[in-house]
């Protein structure tokens, strides 16, 4: 039998990340990951530009705050970092989706994903232990507060149980029944996170994120964590990382058939970037390969660093005005 299946990446598969710092001008380059930035709130709003020109559907932001405390409280301040961005993009870049990623660990002054149990009576603890109950509240304050400042769509990525359900019946309570719910499901305990920790300022201070990250020795769980986030609202499944994970996309795909995203992570972008600029090999045959492998494997949106470089340099399309 001769098959017509034919898989090619267009930069509208893709979702750029832009990382926003507070109090700085300009941007800073982020030295783990060459080409990626530290925006200040102007730059990042030229940026969603430049993605938006380039014809990349959506950008999704990660808030760096110059002030961070035990309840991650500048996380839903109304002009916390992340809210100002939304603002100043979706002035600047009308046109782009802005998705806000939904996380404590910028804002925690410990560096998890929650608030943690020992918090509460003061006692730091090495088994870190995020008190689930607690957490799901603030991530949807943060959410509401993102809506509140336009965000399109938000993505909760702490991996707290509930954390969808709460999020939706928040969004609903405030009445922003429009704003899309892309949720990390399957979000595997990965040393390919290392670069983001530079680029987000949110390494652990003690302990790490085993306990509420997925085992990467198993796949079933993340077809159950990906089964109760579509029963609690998600709008859009995501697996995370993408590489040496196309087996999970494909998996959740196939027995879902709900729409996917992936996340090509920090880690796979620097390894990336670090063979090309040895010249061990070709980057944008490299680039291309593996992107079309994510879409192949079956994701419909691919969160990579590589958005705009491969949209601006590698697939350039016709410009939309
Ligand atoms: C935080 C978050 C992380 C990433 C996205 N959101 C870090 C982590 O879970 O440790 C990693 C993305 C990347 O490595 O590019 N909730």
């Amino acid at each position: 039998m001769i098959s017509m299946e034919f898989h090619e990446v267009t930069p509208r598969d893709f979702i750029m990340p832009i990382f926003i710092k507070e109090g700085i001008s300009g941007k800073n380059e982020i030295k783990s990951m060459p080409g990626i930035f530290q925006f200040s709130l102007e730059e990042a709003a030229n940026e969603a530009q430049r993605v938006s020109g380039a014809g990349i559907p959506s950008v999704i932001l990660f808030g760096i705050p110059e002030h961070k405390d035990e309840l991650g409280s500048a996380a839903y301040d109304k002009d916390g970092i992340v809210q100002k961005a939304i603002r100043a993009i979706k002035k600047k870049a009308p046109r782009v989706c802005v998705i806000a990623d939904v996380c404590m660990c910028e804002y925690t002054s410990h560096g998890h994903c929650g608030m943690l149990k020992s918090q509460k009576s003061k006692v730091k603890s090495k088994n870190c232990v995020i008190d689930n109950d607690e957490t799901i509240k603030i991530l949807a304050k943060i959410a509401v507060s993102y809506a509140e400042a336009g965000a399109d769509m938000v993505a909760p990525s702490a991996m707290a149980d509930r954390q969808v359900k709460a999020i939706k019946e928040a969004l609903v309570k405030h009445n922003y029944t429009k704003v899309k719910i892309m949720a990390y499901s399957a979000k595997y305990a990965s040393s390919f996170y290392g670069p983001f920790r530079e680029a987000a300022e949110n390494a652990p201070q003690f302990a790490d994120r085993k306990t509420y990250q997925m085992d990467y020795h198993n796949s079933d769980e993340a077809l159950l964590e990906a089964g109760l986030d579509i029963k609690e609202g998600a709008d859009i499944i995501m697996v995370k990382p993408a590489l040496g994970y196309q087996d999970i996309i494909y998996r959740l795909k196939k027995e879902l058939a709900f729409p996917l995203a992936c996340y090509s992570v920090s880690g796979e972008y620097s390894m990336m970037k670090a063979a090309a600029s040895k010249g061990y090999l070709d980057e944008k045959k490299m680039v291309i390969e593996a992107l079309t492998g994510f879409k192949r494997a079956g994701a419909d949106f691919i969160i990579t660093y590589y958005a705009l470089e491969a949209a601006t340099k590698w697939l350039k399309i016709k410009k939309q005005t």
